[in-house]
């Protein structure tokens, strides 16, 4: 039930530590779906929408945040920060620190940082020493990124040399949450490509079958039925490979051929707007890239800011 990213502190893993290959990323939501009683998923999108809310609609200063965090984690020259506004689209690049195992499992998970850890009589202990120490350390300021999107997608390029592209709130977890809910074996092989059925085959063993596993079980228990559960699906604890890589994300993580000037990013969050929504998702972006640029005060940092939606 969700074990890999509620373990105890003493089996959280190393912070540099890249995060999961396409495997991993597909078995983890695979397991955390299959083993999670649908009130529990729906308990979960309550803590993810309370997070959000929590947050309140600073999205580009939360994004700022983390990208100024990863610059100071990480003191290089000519650090980078690129926010491009597309019609459709917000994309934000920056240099620093690369996105580790730790921070995939905070962005995925809920209230928990490799920042800081948590005193015990409150408030935050900032792991990462130095002069400049991070802003973030709560572990929820990611969450914000659902008031202008359904479907963040989250890029780097990882410690390590390996590349991490995955989308949360992929319409294909509702597909495998319905089939799996069902406990129908057809229609779940019918979502899956070779690579995925192996992994549910290992999953599924004959000692612990679909039929069995918590979530087609609970179905219907504490009032969450199939609609219910679908509606109320929470969205940033079960990240998707994304294929095909979005064209701007792919060139800005030097990924086509065409790094940019300068040389890749080393992350990229990018957000799809809300298709009725695209006019006040830009008005709203725009009315806060001035003040959220205070993030960088102290941090020598190159922002640049390209707005492509004007006349689009
Ligand atoms: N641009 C980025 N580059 C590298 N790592 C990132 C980036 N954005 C997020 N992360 C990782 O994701 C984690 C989760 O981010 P999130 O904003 O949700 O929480 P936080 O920054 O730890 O705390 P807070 O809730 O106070 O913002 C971060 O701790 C960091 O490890
Ligand atoms: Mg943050």
């Amino acid at each position: 039930m969700l074990s890999s990213k509620d373990s105890p502190a003493s089996s959280i893993p190393p912070l540099g530590e890249a995060p999961p290959d396409e495997e991993e990323v597909f078995r983890n939501t695979l397991v955390d779906l299959l083993d999670t009683p649908p009130h529990m998923l729906t308990g979960l999108r309550f803590a993810e929408d309370t997070a959000r809310q929590t947050t309140g609609e600073r999205v580009m200063g939360e994004l700022f945040q983390n990208a100024r965090d990863a610059m100071v984690s990480s003191p290089a020259p000519g650090m980078r920060l690129l926010v491009l506004l597309e019609p459709d689209a917000l994309t934000v690049a920056n240099d620093g620190a690369r996105l580790t195992r730790s921070g995939f499992e905070s962005l995925t998970g809920l209230c928990r940082s490799p920042k800081a850890h948590r005193l015990a009589g409150g408030g935050f202990r900032p792991l990462v020493q130095g002069a400049i120490r991070p802003m973030g350390g709560q572990g929820i300021g990611f969450k914000c990124v659902l008031f202008l999107t359904d479907s963040p997608q989250i890029l780097a390029n990882t410690p390590g040399g390996g590349r991490l592209s995955v989308e949360l709130g992929s319409p294909r977890v509702k597909q495998l949450c319905a089939a799996l809910a069902r406990a129908d074996g057809d229609a779940l092989r019918g979502l899956l490509t070779a690579a995925e059925q192996a992994v549910l085959d290992r999953e599924l063993t004959p000692e612990r079958p679909l039929q069995t596993r918590s979530l087609p079980v609970h179905l219907g228990s504490r009032g969450v039925g199939l609609d219910e559960l679908l509606n109320q699906l929470p969205v940033t604890p079960f990240p998707m490979w994304l294929h095909p890589v979005p064209d701007r994300a792919a060139e800005l993580l030097g990924w086509s051929g065409h790094a940019p000037e300068g040389g890749p990013f080393d992350t990229v969050v990018r957000l799809p707007f809300r298709p009725g929504q695209r006019a006040q998702s830009l008005e709203l972006i725009r009315d806060e890239i001035m003040a959220a640029r205070q993030a960088f005060l102290g941090v020598r940092v190159k922002i640049t800011v390209r707005d492509e939606a004007r006349s689009g």
